[in-house]
């Protein structure tokens, strides 16, 4: 099917055909859902050995009684389970309570309220405004938002973000203060960064304002669905660069083992790490270490960090190969849609053509399978090209997947179909 070179008799045919199938769809009454990018349930049971794990033994290795209070880096065990997925040293990671987003967001305050490592505050800068690889995480996204932070779009490519669009905003603007990057198995692109993106990456601390910083979430960093893809340190690119200051790394165990009740760190130069020790100091005693200890001796007792990340592509892998099969097989040999083919992460990325995403979010919801809603993985919530849609495949079941995909294909064939039809009306 190849609607750009089809005419209108054609078009009206084949949309004859798709409504029918579409229309007996609907009276299937169906109730799908494919917008949510969390682990299912057999997931989950992954890690129920957690849960006693410690048999009343709350004693850390080092001595610390993790029932306590104190602690505000997190116990050296649970750092050094962070070091592990981040391949940074122990020494220059923290290990908090559940949720990287929280210390994001953490972090963003802290450069705004106060600035980084003597750096002046982002709210004494005129228009403060943060580079957005696009299509992105979308809670990245909102983070900016509510603190009015501006938000300037930048085209994904191949290996990242366009590093020549990045490099021009951060020379020419001295307000650009951050830059999002989800550089391993990218939400939702799946995209891994080059080696050339992550060292001119490392180069922008050069040339940006003093402030800027390069928040590196790397909440995808151990989620392989089978075939290993590295990506450069930017730490150590950082170091080559003389721009240490200029990264700040995320990661949790959120898609690793419990997604609500796990670990997350950060990790940073001494000097970032002191800003925003200071900021935590002022709201925290202390993260919860009993946790953190219960992670820590469910890799080293019960499992390893790879074996356990390797049942998880065991469960993923099929979902992803049913999305992309019936992305493949539906449209494949047509001009209705691109997408990516991701080798691990959480996502699949699909793009209509422009102007399309809308309608098959809105026709895919009508036939009961809810999609992640169109325009969700750009700032503001506005696609300027209508054509991004996030799928997510980990967490209803296989055979439920597979019915959602089948609507999906459906509805991106008749929603082209239709607006084709309409520009040549
Ligand atoms: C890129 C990215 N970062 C962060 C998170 C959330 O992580 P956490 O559960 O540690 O807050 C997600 C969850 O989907 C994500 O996709």
């Amino acid at each position: 099917m190849h609607i750009e070179s089809a005419n209108s008799a054609q078009l009206t045919e084949w949309e004859k055909e798709l409504s029918a199938h579409y229309e007996r769809i609907c009276q299937h009454e169906l109730n799908l859902d494919i917008t949510r990018g969390k682990p299912s349930a057999e997931q989950l049971n992954l890690s129920d050995k957690l849960d006693g794990i410690l048999s009343a033994d709350y004693r850390a290795a080092d001595g610390t009684d993790t029932r306590n209070y104190g602690g505000l880096i997190g116990l050296t065990c649970a750092r050094e389970l962070g070091a592990d997925m981040l391949q940074v040293p122990t020494e220059e990671v923290i290990a908090c309570g559940n949720s990287s987003l929280t210390l994001m967001y953490h972090a963003v305050m802290t450069g705004y309220l106060f600035g980084f490592a003597g750096t002046t505050p982002w709210r004494e800068l005129k228009e403060p405004k943060f580079l957005c690889p696009v299509p992105g995480y979308d809670r990245h996204f909102t983070i900016c938002e509510q603190l009015g932070i501006g938000m300037i779009n930048i085209p994904m490519g191949e290996g990242g973000p366009d590093m020549d669009a990045v490099e021009k905003h951060v020379k020419e603007d001295g307000d650009i203060i951050g830059i999002w990057c989800v550089p391993k198995y990218s939400n939702p692109t799946g995209i891994t960064y080059s080696p050339e993106t992550v060292e001119r990456l490392a180069q922008l601390g050069h040339t940006a304002n003093p402030g800027f910083r390069i928040f590196w979430d790397n909440a995808y960093s151990v989620h392989d669905l089978g075939h290993y893809v590295g990506l450069p340190s930017i730490r150590s690119a950082t170091l080559e660069n003389d721009t240490v200051d200029s990264v700040l790394q995320f990661a949790s165990t959120s898609k690793v083992t419990h997604a609500g009740s796990g670990v997350a760190f950060v990790s940073a130069s001494s000097a970032n790490l002191d800003s925003l020790k200071q900021q935590m100091q002022a709201m925290t005693i202390g993260p919860d270490k009993v946790n953190q200890l219960r992670h820590s001796r469910f890799f080293a007792e019960h499992t390893t960090l790879k074996d356990h990340m390797h049942k998880h592509a065991d469960i993923l892998k099929p979902k992803f190969e049913c999305v992309l099969e019936h992305l493949q097989n539906g449209l494949g040999d047509t001009d209705l849609g691109r997408w990516e083919k991701p080798e691990g992460g959480y996502f699949v990325s699909f793009n209509t053509r422009p102007g399309c995403a809308k309608a098959v979010v809105k026709l895919a919801a009508d036939a009961g399978v809810k999609l992640t809603p169109a325009g969700a993985t750009f700032p503001y919530g506005k696609d300027p090209e209508d054509s991004n849609i996030r799928i997510a495949p980990s967490f209803p079941p296989l055979d439920e997947l597979d019915t959602a995909m089948a609507v999906f294909v459906l509805c991106v064939k008749l929603a082209s179909i239709r607006q084709q039809l309409q520009k040549l009306a």
